[in-house]
């Protein structure tokens, strides 16, 4: 048995403090609307209860979708390394950047580059290359880049032609492997599932390699939604799994913040993967079971 923890969206807080030339940009806006929405809304005492649990739950491997800090200002990114390493080292969690990771052109260069420990495939010794492979077990991890700077307002994604392409590949020497294939994509690859302005745009791309070579898993953040939805693979349907943002106060109009336990089988024809969601009902309380299900997926 493999267990697997899946976190998201933390929005590391508090900001840092940037000059004015810091925010000359697309950044003056998040800005503004970090210190009136998520500096309440989103506590630290919060996320470290979270990071508690999910140790806890002592994962083989843990999986972080995305959007670890706010406006990507250079400062936020060791604070955001520093989180990332009271989960556990590169080699047992692996993460894939968000929107406001990438939140103005040349950010996410540098977040990677901070982050890289986090991201790198087993094979790739230099800076992550899209989308990374990590094998750990009977798991396979495919880490896919949505993180690209878009205009003020927007929160798109982007997955390129040739990411695709190479996700398609990686998909199929995968399953030639005998692994359970886990999809990590910050943006949800289903369409319609986010407001226009916060989609991902060559989502196309995803969806037809996930129909022509298959995953087993699909696990993205962004919409901060406990969401359970499905990709139309190649032997039936590929179960895609949203969680709460990691740092979400319960009692808003977001769900409280939540991580979801992937425990996954091998049997004599497939794969049993079960999932328990553990999410904050009430500001203080702990992090309670909401639900759980079980998929019998074929090898
Ligand atoms: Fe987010
Ligand atoms: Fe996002």
């Amino acid at each position: 048995m493999v267990r697997l923890v899946h976190l998201s969206d933390p929005h590391l807080g508090p900001l840092p403090q940037a000059s004015v030339s810091d925010l000359a940009s697309k950044r003056i806006l998040g800005y503004i609307n970090w210190h009136r929405n998520r500096a309440i809304a989103m506590r630290g005492d919060l996320l470290s209860r979270l990071v508690e649990a999910v140790r806890a739950e002592e994962p083989d491997h843990v999986a972080v979708t995305g959007d670890l800090v706010n406006i990507a200002l250079p400062a936020e990114l060791e604070p955001a390394r520093r989180f990332l390493e009271t989960i556990g080292p590169g080699a047992d969690v692996s993460v894939v950047p968000g929107n406001h990771d990438a939140y103005v052109p040349g950010a996410v260069a540098k977040a990677t580059e901070a982050w890289r420990a986090y991201m790198q495939g087993d094979h790739d010794p230099g800076a992550p290359s899209w989308p990374f492979v990590r094998r750990r077990g009977d798991l396979a991890i495919i880490g896919v880049s949505t993180a690209r700077a878009s205009a003020p307002f927007m929160a798109t994604g982007h997955v390129s032609v040739r990411q695709a392409t190479l996700l398609a590949d990686k998909l199929r020497a995968l399953r030639h492997e005998g692994l359970f294939r886990v999809v990590l994509i910050h943006h949800p690859p289903i369409r319609g599932s986010t407001d226009w302005h916060k989609r991902l745009i060559g989502g196309s791309r995803v969806r037809a390699a996930v129909r022509a070579e298959g995953a087993e898993l699909v696990l993205h953040g962004h919409t901060h939604l406990a969401t359970r939805l499905e990709l139309d693979g190649p032997h039936g349907a590929v179960p895609v799994i949203g969680v709460p943002s990691a740092s979400q106060e319960p009692g808003g109009h977001l769900p409280g913040a939540g991580f979801n336990v992937f425990e996954i089988d091998r049997t004599n024809r497939g794969w049993q993967l079960m999932m328990r969601a553990r999410q904050a009902l009430h500001p203080g309380g702990s992090f309670e079971e909401t639900e759980e299900i079980v998929w019998t997926l074929p090898a």
